[in-house]
C-alpha cells in the first residue's frame, strides 16, 4: 500500500517553478538519459510539471495519473503533442509489455501501491529500461513535502527497486530527497 494520495485541490502548488530546487530539469533529464528514441512512462505525473520537462527531449510520453481532476489540470495548462494522457493506477497499466524504455516518478513513489506497481513496470519496460524515482526522503528535515513518516530512504527505496530486478546505478540521498537510478537487465 501507499500513503495518501495528493490532494488535487492543491494542484497549483505542483506548478511552482521553486520545486527545481529539489530536483532540477536537468538533472532528472541527465539521470534518465533520454532521447528521441524513447517511450517514457511517468508514474504519477500530477499536473504535468515534469512531463512537459522529459516531452521536450523524449519522443513521446505516457501520463500516468489515477486521478481524473489531475490530468484536467494537465489539459487547462496544455498537453505536448508527444504527450498521452492515461487515468490509471501504476499498478495496472494500460500498456503493452516491453512497450516503454524508461520510467519515472516524481515525488510521488510513496504515495504508489508498490507491490503491483513494480510488477507493472517490469511487464511494461523493455530490456535495458531505465526507471528513476525522485521522492521525499525519511532523512530530511520536513520542511516541505509530506510527514517524516510516510517517506522512504534511498537505501529503501533501492531495495524495492533491486528486489523487483533492477540494477541499482545511483542512491543518492540530497537535501530533502533522494534519487533512485535502477536498469532492467
Ligand atoms: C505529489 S503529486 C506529484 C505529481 C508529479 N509527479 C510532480 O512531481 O509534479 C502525486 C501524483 O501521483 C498521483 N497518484 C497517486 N497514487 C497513484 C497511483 N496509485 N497511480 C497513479 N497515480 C497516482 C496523484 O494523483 C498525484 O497526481
Amino acid at each position: 500500500m501507499g500513503f495518501h494520495t495528493f490532494d488535487a485541490g492543491q494542484a497549483d502548488r505542483l506548478e511552482d517553478p521553486g520545486r527545481y530546487r529539489y530536483c532540477s530539469r536537468d538533472e532528472l533529464i541527465a539521470a534518465l538519459d533520454v532521447s528521441e528514441a524513447d517511450h517514457v512512462l511517468d508514474l504519477g505525473s500530477g499536473t504535468g510539471f515534469y512531463t512537459d520537462d522529459v516531452a521536450a527531449v523524449a519522443g513521446s510520453v505516457s501520463a500516468i495519473d489515477i486521478q481524473a481532476a489531475m490530468h484536467a489540470a494537465y489539459a487547462e495548462k496544455g498537453v505536448p503533442e508527444n504527450v498521452d494522457r492515461l487515468e490509471a493506477g501504476t499498478d495496472d497499466i494500460p500498456l503493452a509489455d516491453d512497450s516503454a524504455t524508461s520510467a519515472l516518478s516524481t515525488m510521488t513513489f510513496h504515495e504508489l501501491p508498490l507491490e503491483g506497481t513494480m510488477d507493472e513496470i517490469i511487464r511494461v519496460l523493455s530490456p535495458g529500461g531505465r526507471f528513476v524515482v525522485v521522492d521525499w526522503s525519511k532523512n530530511g528535515e520536513g520542511v516541505a513535502g509530506p510527514p517524516l513518516e510516510e517517506r522512504y530512504d534511498a537505501a529503501s527505496a533501492a531495495e524495492t527497486l533491486s528486489a523487483a530486478g533492477f540494477t541499482i546505478e545511483r542512491a543518492s540521498e540530497r537535501p530533502e530527497t533522494y534519487l533512485i537510478v535502477g536498469v532492467l537487465e
